[in-house]
């Protein structure tokens, strides 16, 4: 019972401060929503000590391996999946938007997830969420689902609460399991309301990767919010990622086919049954300079039955290529680089200590070469004694057959998914 108080006391002090920086208080307009990352001077979720860069990269490195193994696991029909690492890894997403929830509305600063469906959010009376809760008391148009309602049966393992008839599902996500009602309530994303939106209302987590405000699913499954919005959204949306460097930090996430860029080159958007949340798209070869590497097709090549290929990934933050794909980047790179002291930092093994030019890498996918230049491959620390190719061979204790291109590669890009045209569109933007 003390326990309890002192519990919602903390929970209490966390959430008089877990809004946007007043500074960033701008309105979304439209349908379009400001981007931001989680360690931006607008978030509330920057360490309030910050890290050193080396300790911010190896955390970051020991949060991708947790969601590598994490996005290899979401394979069809197989649900609860234990995650290896022994160690609790805080591994939620990188980039937030902010939603309005319920009637009058509530403000939570949720993460962007391109690799999960169904949304969540923390409730009132949740045990283990770290912070501002979405009172459903106050909301006027708050509803538990049932569990007849269809939705029931779209969500992982669902079991119904045996006094209340109350939908219930638990699922892990990342290194945490969550439990959570299943809910509906009007959520506002700028300018659009859409009623009746179908979320977990979470009750209990354990373990660190669930994001403290609750996670915005932008997955091709059932309950994600392109399935839910197909009439307003059409299952199309963009986003641009900014750079986590630059001052002003903030990107955005673009709803709907309206206001699409239309200089924009494609790749088409393939579904792999395996894996059925996932963005997969065909990555056919490698280029670093002018000199497409020796890649065995059978690293990259996307496979229905495996479940292997490329994703497209907002929340890892440094692409991960199987390991003779990898190997044939990382020496082709070394090669042209050609500075002979070559130090490792944690995973990254491609490092120098003195200042480089560095070539460019392509990724050469079906009809697409999408060219990455040195502030997308290239990591500094502040001091700007160490630079690092910002990118890893996939870890090769679970069944390395994914390859993810990962936020860092993405930034500064406008990424545009396309589902009903099966396309996804890139396109060189400075996200501001
Ligand atoms: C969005 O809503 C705001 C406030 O309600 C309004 O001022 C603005 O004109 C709207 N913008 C668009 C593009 O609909
Ligand atoms: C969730 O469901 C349980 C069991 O029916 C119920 O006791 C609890 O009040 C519900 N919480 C919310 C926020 O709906
Ligand atoms: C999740 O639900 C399943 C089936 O109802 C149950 O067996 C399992 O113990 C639950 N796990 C958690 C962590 O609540
Ligand atoms: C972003 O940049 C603009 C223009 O330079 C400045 O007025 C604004 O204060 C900046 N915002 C933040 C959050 O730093
Ligand atoms: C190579 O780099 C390491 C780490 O900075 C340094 O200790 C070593 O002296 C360097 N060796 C040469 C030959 O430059
Ligand atoms: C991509 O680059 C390769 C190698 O340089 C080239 O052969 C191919 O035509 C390019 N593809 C597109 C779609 O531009």
């Amino acid at each position: 019972m003390k326990t309890h108080i002192y519990f919602s006391l903390v929970f209490f002090l966390f959430s008089v401060a877990q809004g946007l920086n007043p500074k960033c208080e701008t309105q979304d307009h439209g349908s379009n929503l400001q981007v931001f990352h989680i360690y931006s001077p607008c978030s509330p979720f920057k360490p309030s000590k910050p890290l050193s860069w080396e300790e911010d990269v190896l955390q970051t490195q020991a949060k991708d391996q947790a969601r590598l193994q994490y996005l290899s696991s979401l394979v069809a029909k197989k649900s609860v999946v234990p995650i290896a690492s022994g160690r609790q890894i805080v591994q939620s997403p990188t980039y937030i938007v902010r939603a309005n929830i319920g009637t009058p509305p509530q403000t939570l600063l949720m993460a962007m997830d391109t690799s999960n469906d169904a949304a969540w959010i923390p409730c009132t009376g949740c045990l283990g969420c770290s912070s501002t809760v979405f009172d459903n008391a106050k909301s006027t148009t708050f509803q538990s689902l049932g569990c007849q309602a269809p939705q029931c049966k779209q969500v992982q393992n669902p079991s119904c609460d045996g006094s209340g008839n109350t939908c219930i599902f638990n699922m892990t996500y990342g290194g945490s399991t969550i439990a959570a009602n299943l809910s509906q309530d009007t959520f506002t994303l700028a300018n659009d309301s859409v009623s009746s939106y179908t979320f977990g209302c979470l009750q209990k987590t354990t373990g660190n990767s669930v994001p403290p405000q609750g996670l915005l699913g932008l997955g091709r499954g059932p309950l994600s919010l392109l399935s839910q919005t197909q009439d307003l959204y059409q299952a199309t949306f963009s986003y641009c990622l900014p750079n986590f460097r630059s001052a002003n930090f903030s990107g955005s996430l673009r709803l709907g086919p309206v206001g699409q860029p239309v200089r924009i080159k494609y790749t088409p958007l393939l579904k792999n049954p395996r894996r059925p949340s996932l963005y997969f798209v065909n990555l056919i070869g490698i280029r670093v300079g002018n000199k497409v590497v020796d890649i065995p097709p059978s690293a990259i090549a996307f496979n229905p039955t495996t479940g292997a290929g490329t994703i497209i990934d907002s929340g890892t933050v440094f692409t991960r290529l199987v390991e003779p794909a990898y190997v044939a980047v990382r020496d082709e790179f070394r090669r042209r680089v050609k500075v002979a002291n070559v130090t490792s930092l944690g995973g990254f093994d491609t490092c120098y200590t003195v200042p480089i030019v560095a070539p460019t890498i392509t990724f050469m996918f079906t009809s697409m070469n999408v060219t990455l230049p040195q502030d997308n491959l290239l990591i500094h620390s502040t001091a700007g004694s160490i630079t690092c190719l910002a990118m890893a061979s996939a870890p090769d204790n679970v069944n390395s057959v994914l390859n993810v291109i990962a936020n860092m590669q993405q930034q500064n890009h406008r990424i545009l998914f396309d589902v009903p045209n099966s396309r996804l569109g890139v396109a060189r933007e400075l996200c501001t």
